[in-house]
């Protein structure tokens, strides 16, 4: 059985303290973990704090991006060593925002997902998808597929296990037009089969996928309730604790 994820993705927001309070406000009404599973990923900064904060509660601390070495002359990266050491033990990567504003491509992020495996760090891997791609449909291989071989490449059967991918079409994201379930479960099938190709069937039922793109405390159930979605990533409505919570215990 796939056990939910209910994740927030605070992008560049919130101090220390604010981080902090919040971890301290939600952390007494948060769900069992053989129920869902619930994490914060939260900016650089705040995470050490966080992960104290958390200590004892089902509450788990993600970063939202990770450097592909371990240790050395890289001014400004985070090493997924040093956030394994920290208690930090998930990680985002390929996100949408990384890959348009900072040009990570396809390349960079496999190397970022094998980094994050050997450090024992969880990844959470985002697939994008536009609505362009989505209406031409023109691709010789459709781009969701093309990112998960890509992303995804050269991982072990053992490693593939401790992946998370997340469907996070870019048209969804932060406009308030969330993915219609169908969409979203159409997407997010689409990667278990390409998982389901290149690992075989007990892999592919084994692997968590998430939707993310506008989920909120009103269309969380929807999304849920479909076969191949595991859970949501949630951007704006995970910044205030009232909604996450209402998302969360959905
Ligand atoms: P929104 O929920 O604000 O659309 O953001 C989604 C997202 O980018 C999660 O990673």
């Amino acid at each position: 059985m796939r056990i939910p994820i209910i994740a927030g993705n605070w992008k560049m927001n919130k101090t220390v303290a604010e981080s902090v309070a919040f971890v301290n406000q939600i952390k007494d009404h948060l769900p069992a973990t053989d129920q869902v599973q619930t994490a914060l990923a939260a900016p650089a900064l705040s995470l050490v704090p966080m992960v104290q904060a958390a200590s004892g509660s089902p509450l788990k601390i993600m970063a939202e991006n990770c450097y592909f070495e371990d240790a050395g002359a890289f001014t400004g990266e985070v090493s997924p060593h040093a956030l394994y050491q920290a208690g930090v033990h998930h990680v985002i990567l390929g996100h949408s925002e990384r890959r348009k504003i900072f040009g990570e491509d396809d390349e960079m992020i496999n190397k970022k997902v094998v980094a994050a495996l050997r450090n024992g760090l969880c990844p959470i891997v985002c697939c994008d998808d536009t609505m362009g791609r989505r209406v031409a449909n023109d691709d010789k291989i459709h781009w969701v597929v093309g990112r998960i071989l890509a992303d995804l490449k050269g991982l072990t059967t053992d490693e593939i296990r401790k992946v998370t991918v997340a469907y996070e079409p870019d048209w969804a994201i932060g406009s308030g037009q969330s993915a219609d379930p169908s969409q979203a479960e159409e997407g997010c099938y689409l990667i278990r089969q390409t998982i389901c190709d290149m690992y075989g069937d007990d892999v592919a039922n084994d692997v968590r996928i998430l939707y993310g793109g506008s989920v909120t405390p009103d269309n969380v159930s929807a999304l849920m309730a479909k076969n191949d979605i595991d859970g949501v990533l949630v951007g704006s409505d995970s910044l205030d604790p009232e909604t996450f919570l209402k998302i969360v215990n959905h």
